[in-house]
């Protein structure tokens, strides 16, 4: 297990926040786990994936772990299915290509969205219509507390838009090891997502060329389309999108349609990945809060300092590389304030403010 102490977080989180670190442990196999339970961690602590999620509002005086174990292995397929065990270390993105290179359908939409395996699982990441939540089948945890192993089921994760249940109740008590993917055999391509700039991910593959589509064709679409509303991580400090779309009552969005005539909103019936809302809620919508931000209110490529919304995309917060995270933590309260004084909803944040 390597042992770093007062380090810079600045490589180690996508805002390029240079905050400092008491202590950063690598945990490169299975033994260094046992290793783990008999050091006293002290202050709080923290799992760290590649940071492409978290704010650094300051020094962390605590201890970050960071997992590196990045196997893929295969467990068990049937005619239909084949399932994969994925070390949390995985980086995402190499997870989405090895799917598709085997021609494995389930998570290539979600291709080149930054972060490691466990992380994605923390953070039920989603996009262009398809979710972790969807195929995760299940994990594998190490309990902090007693040294041991946890298998979590995908129910046992309690995901939901944004959200796991290590996000919240379970928040650094486990550190999770490894992610049970469930891939289909005989990918069906998934391209109904549609927004105002891009028309849907099927137009995209259209303009691109003549089906059948393979999974190869729907990356090289979802990559354009993201090439054209994401910044340049090697230019900008980034976390993707910082807030998450709020969910409104219908009643809300009229008043909000109101202020912005053409805003785009998604039903809630249609958000599986908020399926523990939909027995309750089918009167609420999740409204397009980059729409609103930019075309109710003008704040798209707004900057205060070194933090601003990017000019392209006004849901993605962006850092010029400088910004301290005391600066960024202000930007972002300042948007949701304003945020609320112009459509009275809350924007919460998506990244972790730690
Ligand atoms: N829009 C604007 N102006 C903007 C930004 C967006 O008019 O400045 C419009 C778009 O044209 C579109 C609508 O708002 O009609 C929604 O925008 P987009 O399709 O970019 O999706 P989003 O709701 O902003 C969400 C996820 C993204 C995910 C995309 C695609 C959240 C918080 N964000 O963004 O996830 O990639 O959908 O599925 O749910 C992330 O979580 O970090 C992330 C990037």
């Amino acid at each position: 297990m390597k042992h770093l102490s007062n380090i810079s977080l600045k490589d180690h989180n996508t805002l390029k926040i240079n905050a400092s670190c008491s202590n950063f442990y690598v945990i490169e196999n299975k033994n260094d786990l046992s290793e783990m339970i008999k050091i006293n961690l002290g202050g709080s602590r923290h799992v760290l994936g590649a940071g492409a999620n978290v704010l650094f509002k300051s020094d962390f005086k605590g201890t970050i772990l960071q997992i590196v174990m990045n196997k893929i292995s295969v467990l068990k397929e049937s005619t239909k299915h084949v399932e994969v065990e994925a070390d949390a270390g995985v980086v995402w993105n190499d997870l989405v290509e090895w799917s598709v290179n085997n021609n494995l359908g389930g998570i290539e939409n979600m291709t080149s969205i930054p972060g490691l395996v466990g992380a994605a699982a923390v953070g039920n990441i989603a996009a262009y219509g398809q979710n972790i939540s969807d195929v995760c089948v299940g994990l594998t945890a190490y309990e902090f507390e007693t040294g041991r192993f946890k298998n979590f089921s995908s129910q046992e994760c309690g995901f939901s838009y944004r959200e796991s249940i290590f996000k919240n109740e379970l928040n650094d008590k486990y550190l999770i090891l490894s992610v049970i993917v469930r891939f289909n055999k005989n990918p069906e391509i998934n391209s109904e997502y549609w927004s105002k700039k891009h028309g849907s991910v099927g137009d995209v593959l259209k303009d691109n060329g003549k089906p059948p589509y393979t999974l190869r064709n729907v990356v090289d679409a979802i990559i354009k389309i993201r090439r054209s509303k994401f910044p340049d991580m090697n230019e900008f400090g980034t976390a993707g999108s910082f807030f998450k779309n709020p969910l409104v009552s219908k009643g809300e969005l009229e008043s909000i349609r109101k202020l912005v005539p053409n805003v785009q909103y998604y039903p809630v019936e249609a958000l599986h990945y908020v399926d523990n809302l939909l027995s309750v809620d089918s009167d609420f919508v999740k409204i397009a809060a980059g729409d609103i931000l930019d075309n109710g209110m003008g704040y798209k490529g707004k900057w205060s300092g070194n933090v601003g919304l990017y000019k392209n995309h006004a849901l993605v917060l962006v850092t010029n590389g400088e910004a301290t995270g005391e600066e960024v933590d202000e930007f972002a309260k300042k948007v949701s304030e304003d945020f609320y004084k112009f459509c009275s909803v809350n924007l919460e944040r998506e990244v972790v403010t730690i």
